[in-house]
């Protein structure tokens, strides 16, 4: 691969866009990449993904302007299709997935941020919808994910307006979870992996599960969908282990690492 990198660190992985010269910019070759690098994730080893840019300045600055500037209608609406589908196989990847933004992360990078579970970033990060004063919408997913997450009136200021936000402000609408000198981003994000990772595999795909596919349904759907993801970890060796250890009153015990995915 050109532009992806990955590693796996144990029962985590990072994956990092690494196209710097260009800002870490998305084009076709980067998204088919991206998706071939969730295709090789190890999910029998790997709870938790982190998803970054390289360098010190970018997370990711938006979609190929070079690539966009030349396409048919047809073809456009493809290369959103093309983005959609990868930015969805995130945001429905079987394992919770963190997004370190470490810088820009305007247009289809604030969209990759967004397709995440959970988002984190560095003090200097800067995030936005420009697209209007390129003269198109946001196309992986913008319009939607930024409504769902800061409300539609705050997502609409934002692509609106097309005004950029830095990371104190992102953090006080909900865009990010939190914020970290530059150096401790990457360490913070890991910190979170293993404190995910640690935890029953299958309950916490299935927490994933029920959060994604309830916020799609009425409450009363949502709630079956919540009851069934909850009956479907009983009888897992990891619900029969970590309920045993908790009625077990011996105080020497040492707890066990879960074992399924
Ligand atoms: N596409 C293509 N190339 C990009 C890019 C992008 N989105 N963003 C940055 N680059 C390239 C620049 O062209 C430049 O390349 P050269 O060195 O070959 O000239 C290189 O990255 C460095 O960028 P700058 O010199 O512009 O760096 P800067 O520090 O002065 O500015 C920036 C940084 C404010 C992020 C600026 O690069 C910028 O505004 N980039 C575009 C951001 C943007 O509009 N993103 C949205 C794209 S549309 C979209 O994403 C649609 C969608 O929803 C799918």
């Amino acid at each position: 691969m050109d532009y992806i990198l990955y590693e796996q660190k144990g029962a985590y992985a990072v994956l990092t866009v690494n196209r710097e010269k260009a800002l870490n910019a998305l084009n076709s070759q980067v998204l088919d990449e991206l998706g071939a690098a969730l295709d090789g994730v190890n999910l029998d080893e790997v709870r938790c993904l982190i998803i970054t840019g390289a360098g010190e300045k970018s997370f990711v600055a938006g979609a190929d302007i070079g690539e966009m500037s030349t396409l048919t209608k047809a073809e456009g609406e493809a290369f959103g299709k093309k983005g959609n589908d990868v930015f969805r196989r995130i945001e429905t990847f079987p394992i919770p997935v963190i997004a370190a933004v470490n810088g820009f992360a305007l247009g289809g990078g604030c969209e990759l941020a967004m397709s995440c579970d959970i988002r984190i970033c560095s003090d200097n990060a800067v995030f936005g919808q420009p697209e209007v004063g390129l003269g198109i919408t946001p196309g992986f997913g913008g319009t939607q994910r930024l409504a769902r997450l800061v409300g539609a009136g705050m997502a609409k200021q934002m692509i609106y307006t097309a005004r950029n936000i830095k990371a104190d402000e992102a953090c006080r609408i909900g865009l990010v979870n939190g914020v970290y000198p530059k150096e401790e981003l990457l360490p913070a994000a890991e910190k979170m992996a293993v404190s995910i990772a640690k935890n029953a595999p299958i309950a916490v795909r299935n927490c994933k599960k029920a959060i994604n596919d309830g916020l799609d349904a009425s409450m009363e759907e949502a709630l079956v969908i919540e009851e069934k993801l909850f009956g479907g970890c009983f009888e897992t060796e990891d619900q029969r282990y970590g309920m045993a250890f908790f009625l077990d009153k011996n105080k020497e015990k040492v707890k066990e690492p879960f074992k399924n995915c």
